[in-house]
């Protein structure tokens, strides 16, 4: 019955309920492709003159439900017109969907993301599976586009206009039991019998469940009040000529019912507005971008399961909690036992964080971490991390230790920041086994990690260790060996920038609205004082090579009155209770944040042309998810090139 489709299998049970199976064509996940959802109009065609008793809309594939629209498709829209195109097509056929006379359901296991849940929505029943992949989603938003499949009309009238639009406005996925609480499931069952409960759902004549009077009346006369919150909400986070998408998605569901087809062209909320601006361009480039690192892990089969970490300061102690925490073992090795302790208590909050629903999950983690003070760990691990002060001999001396007692295959890695990967290698007898791993701080919040190829570092093990960040679910960046790799070096011009701009009597609070205003998460100023201004310090005599430039008056000021930022309670700012205490601005002056800016946009064009990274893309890539530089902008080199600046010149003899 099945064979027609090729993407999609449908069989009828002996109970009359027809089962459609969703299975894309040569791929692992299912998209909505232009022909996967012609074939879906077929189908329902047929279905029309069928009238199944009922039907249920299931994946084929292990890999989840559905991912959502084929995004390489967005990538050939060209003009106002053929987004208006796009949108209809799936609007129209998800709406004759929840036309259709005959009940239907949406099993949902695995993701199900943007199309995948308008679809669902577009049933009448919905069943999560309880399983800890199943996630639900509108994240439209993060690609700078909005949920006009349906998704903006229907998703408020099955959960309430308020918790909609917190879905829509951020994009973030909520689990099966979320679902359920919301609402914007029926039922939420364990997987032995989801397909018995589906089954008994779609058949029960059960009435589709209702929205609560109150609920009723946000979504209806008293929109007004929920859509100006969520416009205050939004303003704090992003400003309308940025990121447009979430605004439209506001008035899209206020002022046109959920139809974005309805929105005329010159209103600021139509289809033609967003695609005229380049945000959502940018925005698709830099999702493909992340798909790029994340391919990175895929060139090497290495399988890590023990990671042995040596130094449980700062960085260390994260590094093996966030190692642990994506289930790997973990040893943690420092100079005493006591040292150790505060890292296992700091492991503790994250998991009990991040696995909060899940107890017995977060007691597995906890179990996995060990303190290994004596450092018996080195012996069995697949992975072997230092972060131990940063002092080249110690380090050296470690590290030929270190290969003595390791297995031969174990990958050596150091998290060094400033020192170079060939002077650590030195002490080793196979220095190419050694290659750099470097985390950002704070390890559990940033994902990209630098993997740094020393002078003889082997390829093999340059692709193991890439695989490995990738299995603790971080970005690889592979990366040169070259001071500050590729997030400092860019980071250090700019942060120095600013510092000069305070040095010449701009207040700290104007250069940080300036940039914040440009469309960075955090102001250079407040950055430093996050950072710790120390480190700030170091960072900066390790660029330059701790001779020549002379640190910024304000900072070095500061770190000789032990004014250290945030951890010492003041720095440029006095810190309370975790927060900078800012006098308010007024006014920015013009071309603030383009002269702060301007060094950063330099140092990363010197990367790409020295070689540090492989291509712009990449130092794109690498500088936004690095250091949050504005997404929308699609990264600096983007930014320099959008702006008319030359292309690179790779130097010939690259390092
Ligand atoms: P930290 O000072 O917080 O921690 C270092 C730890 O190493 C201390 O607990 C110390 O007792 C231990 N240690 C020192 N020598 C040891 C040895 N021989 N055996 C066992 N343990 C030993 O330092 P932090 O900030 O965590 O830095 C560690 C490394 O990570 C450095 O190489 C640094 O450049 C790098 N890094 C630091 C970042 C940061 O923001 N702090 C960011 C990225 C890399």
């Amino acid at each position: 019955m099945s064979a027609q489709y090729r993407h999609w299998q449908l069989e009828r049970a002996p109970d009359g309920v027809t089962w459609l199976r969703f299975d894309k064509a040569g791929s692992s996940t299912n998209t909505f492709s232009a022909q996967a959802l012609g074939e879906f109009e077929q189908i329902l065609e047929r279905l029309g003159r069928e009238r199944p008793k009922g039907l249920i809309i299931a994946s084929a594939k292990s890999a989840g439900f559905i991912a959502g629209a084929d995004i390489e498709e967005f990538t050939q829209i060209e003009s106002g017109a053929e987004a208006r195109r796009q949108v209809e097509r799936g609007w129209t056929l998800f709406n004759r969907l929840a036309d259709v006379s005959y009940p239907t359901l949406a099993l949902i296991r695995g993701h199900c993301m943007g199309g995948g849940l308008e679809m669902s929505l577009a049933c009448r029943y919905r069943i999560a599976v309880d399983e800890p992949g199943t996630r639900m989603a509108l994240p439209e938003v993060m690609l700078g586009i909005v949920p006009a499949w349906g998704g903006m009309l229907r998703l408020p009238r099955t959960i309430g206009p308020a918790a909609a639009l917190d879905l829509m406005l951020t994009g973030k996925s909520v689990n099966a039991r979320k679902a359920k609480s919301l609402g914007l499931v029926d039922e939420c069952v364990p997987v032995r019998v989801m397909e018995n409960a589906a089954q008994m759902l779609v058949t029960s004549g059960r009435e589709p469940r209702r929205l609560p009077l109150l609920q009723k009346l946000l979504n209806g006369p008293a929109k007004r009040i929920v859509a100006d919150k969520a416009r205050k909400q939004v303003a704090k986070k992003a400003r309308r000529e940025h990121y447009p998408a979430p605004y439209a998605i506001i008035d899209i569901w206020e002022r046109f019912g959920g139809d974005a087809l309805a929105v005329p062209a010159d209103d600021p909320a139509s289809l033609e507005a967003i695609f005229r601006s380049p945000t959502a361009r940018n925005l698709i480039r830099v999702f493909f971008l992340q798909e790029r690192l994340k391919g990175f892990g895929k060139e090497s089969d290495f399988s890590a399961k023990r990671v042995h970490v040596i130094g449980a300061g700062v960085m260390g102690g994260d590094i093996a909690a966030w190692c642990a925490l994506r289930g790997m073992t973990v040893t943690l090795q420092d100079q005493t036992a006591e040292r150790i302790g505060p890292a296992i208590g700091r492991a503790g909050k994250l998991f009990a964080r991040r696995l909060r629903s899940d107890k017995r999950a977060e007691r597995f983690a906890m179990d996995r971490l060990i303190a290994d003070p004596q450092g018996h760990g080195v012996r069995h691990a697949d992975v072997i991390i230092e972060a131990i002060f940063e002092d080249l001999d110690v380090k050296r001396g470690l590290f030929a230790d270190l290969e003595a007692r390791a297995r031969p295959d174990a990958i050596l890695a150091t998290n060094t920041s400033s020192l170079r990967i060939e002077d650590i290698a030195e002490g080793l007898q196979r220095p190419e086994r050694l290659v750099g791993i470097h985390f950002f701080n704070p390890v559990a919040m940033l994902p990209p990690v630098e993997v740094v190829r020393g002078e003889g570092t082997d390829e093999t093990v340059l692709r193991q260790a890439l695989a490995f960040v990738r299995a603790i679910d971080k970005l690889p960046l592979p990366v040169e060996s070259a001071p500050g790799f590729l997030v400092n070096a860019v980071l250090g011009p700019y942060m120095l920038e600013a510092m000069r701009c305070v040095d010449e009597g701009t207040p700290p609070e104007v250069v940080d609205r300036a940039l914040v205003d440009f469309g960075m998460p955090m102001g250079p100023i407040e950055l430093a004082d996050t950072v710790g201004l120390d480190i700030a310090m170091a960072a900066g005599k390790a660029l330059t090579g701790g001779a020549a430039a002379t640190p910024p008056r304000r900072l070095a000021e500061q770190v000789s009155a032990g004014h250290l930022g945030r951890k010492s309670g003041r720095g440029f700012y006095t810190w309370d209770d975790g927060k900078a205490q800012k006098e308010p601005v007024s006014e920015v002056p013009p071309g603030l944040a383009e002269r702060i800016i301007e060094p950063l946009l330099a140092a990363t064009r010197r990367c790409v042309e020295a070689g540090v990274v492989a291509d712009a893309d990449l130092a794109d890539a690498g500088v936004i998810f690095g250091t949050g530089f504005a997404p929308f902008t699609g990264g600096p080199m983007h930014y320099g090139a959008a702006r008319g600046d030359a292309p690179p010149q790779p130097e010939t003899d690259a390092p």
